[in-house]
C-alpha cells in the first residue's frame, strides 16, 4: 500500500476507481539525472491515445511496446495515431533533432494535458518509455469503463552517465536456452542497460554454431558430468546445448529492438579446452582431451606457435562477425596458464622468431594478431585485463576485473575501459550471509546490494582527462554454481538495479536511502515480471561490538532494505512481531542466541539470521563484525 494510494470515490451512480502514485513515492530506477515534480497529473482513461509522427517504423514499434505495457496495467487497448502534432490526452513520442537532447537521452513531460516524450534518437524514446512504465502503478487491473490511472506531473530531462551499461552471462559453464536469454535481455532493457555480453565459449562448453567446424557443437557443447556444488558433488547427467545461427540472429534482433548491443565473447588463448577436445591439433600437447567435469582454470590452451590456431580462430571469428553487428568483439584473454607455452617447441620458436621476451609477450602477440584480423572486419576488440600483460594491442579496450588496476593502467595508456571488478561487480559472489544463501562461488567477498551500490567506477588515481576512458560498468554472472534460469535471476536481481543506477545516474544524484526506498516498488515490478529476485536485502546483519572490560557486547542490526521493522529474540525462539522490537543498539552481557528477522505489516520478509554470543566472546571480544 505504500506506493499506491487507492482512492475510492463513492458517488451514487458513478464509481470510478483511480490508482495513482503520489510524488513522494516516485520510484524510478535508475534515478533520472534531472527530475522536477510539477503540480497536477495526467489521467489515463479509455480515450487516451499514443501518438507518433508518420513514417517511422522504429517509433511504431516503440508505440506498440508502450501500448502493450499500458494494456497489461490498465487493460485498455490504446489507439495509436500518427500525426506530426502533439495531441491532448495522448502519449506523444517525438524524435527531435537539435542540440538540447543528448546521446541516449530523453525529455519527458507529463502534464494534465498530455505526455510528451522527446529524444534525439529512438534509443532515447525507449529509455523514456522505461521511465513511463515506472510511473504506472505496479498493480495490474482488469479495467472497467470508469477506471482511471493517474500519472503524476513531472518534467524529466535525462541521459546516462556511461555509454556501456552491461551485464555478462556465462552460458559456457551452463547453457541457458533462447527464451531465457530473451527474458534476460528484457530485464536489462527495463534497467536502461544497453549491453549484453554473451560469454559463448568456455573450457566446459562451446555454445555457438560454426559451420566450418561442426565438431564445436557436435562434441564441444556437451559434457558427461558436472561438478554441482563447491564441495564437489558430481551430477552424472549429460549437460550441454548450443545456439544455432538462426537463434543467434533472433537474439541479436530481439536485443536490437530493445536498444541492446550483444557483444559476443570468444575466449582465447585460455578457457578453450572444449574446442581442443574437438580439435586437439590446436593445442601445444598431444591430446586427446576431455571436457572437464570439475570447475577451475585449465592448463591446456591454444598453441600460439601453431599457424593452424590462427587459421582456426580467424575462420571462427569470420563467422562470428557475420552474426553480430556489435562494433566490438570480446576475445577473452583471461586466465591463460603459460605452462605449456613454456615447454612447447612451436611456441618457443615463435618467441624466438618474433623477438619476444617471454610468454606474456607471446600472449600479447596472439591478441595483437587477432586484433589485426578483426580490424579487417571493421571490429575492435575488448579483453579481460590480462591482455595488458606483455603489451596492449593498439586499439584494444580493457575489461578491468582483477580489481581496478587494469582499468587504471589502460586508461593511462588512453585505452577504453569497462570497470567490472570482482569485489563489486561479480554477481556470482554471495549477496549476503552465506549461511542464508544458496551455495555460490566459495571464494571472494560478499557482494551485497549495498556493496554494489557503493561502487564508484572512476578510480581516484585518474586525472579527469584519463577518466574519460572509463566508458562504463558491467555486472558479471559466471555460472559454475548457477544451474538454472531461476538461479541466474536470483543472483542477478536486485543487484542489477544497483548496477543500473551506477551506470546511468551521475554520482551526485545517487542516494542509498532513496534507492532502498525505491527498491520496495522495484520488487513489486520484479514480481509482476516474474523475476525470481533475491530477497537477501531484507536479511538482518548483526554487528557485535564487544567491550571486554565490561564484558558486554553491543548488538546492532542492519539490512539493505528501507526502514526495516526488525524483531528479534534472545532465547533461540523464532522472532515474530510479538517478540522484541529492534529500535536501537542494545547491550548483551550474558550468553545468548540472537535471532532476528525483518517484517512488513506482520509478514516476515527475511530469513532468520542467528548470532551466538558466548562467554569467550564477551571476555575476549573475538567476534568479528560482519561486513
Ligand atoms: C574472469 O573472471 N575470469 C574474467
Ligand atoms: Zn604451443
Amino acid at each position: 500500500m505504500k506506493n499506491l494510494i487507492v482512492v475510492v470515490l463513492c458517488i451514487v451512480f458513478i464509481n470510478p476507481i483511480i490508482y495513482a502514485q503520489t510524488k513522494s513515492e516516485l520510484s524510478i530506477i535508475p534515478q533520472p539525472n534531472n527530475i522536477e515534480e510539477l503540480t497536477g497529473e495526467f489521467t489515463i482513461n479509455s480515450d487516451t491515445k499514443i501518438n507518433i509522427e508518420p513514417g517511422n517504423p522504429n517509433l511504431e514499434l516503440l508505440a506498440d511496446m508502450l501500448s502493450y505495457r499500458i494494456k497489461t496495467v490498465t487493460g485498455y487497448s490504446m489507439h495509436i495515431t500518427k500525426t506530426s502534432k502533439t495531441l491532448k490526452n495522448a502519449f506523444n513520442l517525438i524524435i527531435q533533432s537539435g542540440d538540447t537532447l543528448s546521446e541516449e537521452g530523453y525529455s519527458l513531460s507529463v502534464t494534465p494535458d498530455r505526455v510528451s516524450l522527446e529524444a534525439k534518437e529512438e534509443n532515447g524514446i525507449f529509455y523514456g518509455l522505461q521511465t513511463i512504465y515506472q510511473l504506472l502503478p505496479t498493480k495490474t487491473f482488469e479495467s472497467t469503463k470508469d477506471f482511471e490511472v493517474i500519472i503524476p506531473s513531472v518534467k524529466i530531462i535525462d541521459k546516462p552517465r556511461y555509454s556501456w551499461r552491461g551485464m555478462m552471462l556465462d552460458v559456457g559453464r551452463y547453457f541457458y536456452p533462447v527464451p531465457f536469454i530473451k527474458k534476460f535481455i528484457d530485464y536489462l532493457a527495463f534497467h536502461k542497460m544497453n549491453t549484453f555480453h554473451w560469454h559463448l565459449t568456455e573450457d566446459h562448453g562451446w555454445r555457438i554454431k560454426i559451420d566450418k567446424y561442426p565438431e564445436l557443437t557436435e562434441t564441444s557443447a556437451w559434457r558427461q558430468a558436472t561438478q554441482v556444488t563447491p564441495g564437489g558433488r558430481i551430477d552424472e547427467n549429460l549437460h550441454g546445448g548450443y545456439y544455432s545461427k538462426e537463434q543467434i540472429r533472433e537474439v541479436v534482433d530481439y536485443a536490437k529492438k530493445r536498444y541492446i548491443t550483444v557483444v559476443p565473447e570468444i575466449e582465447m588463448p585460455g578457457h578453450s579446452l572444449a574446442a581442443l577436445v574437438a580439435y586437439p591439433e590446436l593445442s601445444c600437447v598431444e591430446g586427446p582431451f576431455e571436457i572437464p567435469i570439475q570447475w577451475g582454470i585449465q592448463e591446456n590452451i591454444y598453441c600460439a606457435g601453431n599457424e593452424k590456431t590462427f587459421e582456426f580462430l580467424e575462420n571462427v571469428l569470420s563467422e562470428v562477425v557475420e552474426l553480430f553487428p556489435s562494433p566490438i568483439i570480446h576475445i577473452g584473454g583471461d586466465e591463460a596458464p603459460k605452462k605449456h607455452w613454456e615447454q612447447c617447441e612451436k611456441c618457443q620458436m615463435r618467441i624466438e622468431e618474433e623477438g619476444l621476451n617471454d610468454e606474456h609477450e607471446l600472449q600479447s602477440y596472439f591478441i595483437k594478431r587477432i586484433e589485426e584480423f578483426l580490424l579487417t572486419k571493421n571490429k575492435n576488440i575488448i579483453g579481460w585485463d590480462e591482455i595488458l600483460e606483455g603489451g596492449l594491442a593498439p586499439n584494444a579496450a580493457v575489461m578491468s576485473w582483477r580489481g581496478i588496476e587494469g582499468g587504471i593502467t589502460a586508461a593511462k595508456q588512453k585505452h577504453n575501459v569497462i570497470m567490472t571488478p570482482t569485489s563489486y561487480m561479480y554477481f556470482d559472489y554471495y549477496q549476503g550471509d552465506p549461511t542464508l544463501e544458496p551455495f555460490a562461488i566459495p571464494h571472494g567477498r560478499v557482494v551485497s546490494l549495498q556493496r554494489v551500490y557503493s561502487y564508484e567506477p572512476i578510480p581516484e588515481e585518474l586525472t579527469p582527462q584519463e577518466a574519460k576512458y572509463i566508458k562504463g560498468v558491467q555486472g558479471n554472472i559466471w555460472s559454475e554454481f548457477i544451474h538454472s534460469p531461476d538461479n541466474v535471476e536470483y543472483m542477478g536481481f536486485p543487484r542489477a538495479a544497483a548496477l543500473a543506477e551506477i551506470a546511468w545516474t551521475e554520482s551526485e544524484n545517487k542516494e542509498w536511502e532513496n534507492f532502498k526506498r525505491k527498491m520496495e516498488t522495484q520488487y513489486k515490478r520484479y514480481q509482476n515480471m516474474g523475476i525470481n529476485y533475491a530477497k537477501s536485502a531484507y536479511n538482518v546483519r548483526h554487528r557485535v561490538d564487544v567491550d571486554t572490560t565490561a564484558q558486554t557486547a553491543t548488538i546492532s542490526f542492519e539490512t539493505d532494505s528501507y526502514n526495516p521493522q526488525i524483531y528479534y529474540t534472545l532465547d533461540g525462539s523464532e522472532p515474530t512481531p510479538e517478540k522484541l522490537e529492534y529500535l536501537n543498539p542494545f547491550p548483551v552481557n550474558k550468553p545468548v542466541i540472537i535471532k532476528a528477522a525483518t517484517f512488513n505489516e506482520g509478514e516476515r520478509m527475511s530469513k532468520i539470521s542467528t548470532e551466538y554470543i558466548n562467554r569467550s566472546i564477551l571476555r575476549d571480544g573475538k567476534k568479528q563484525n560482519e561486513n
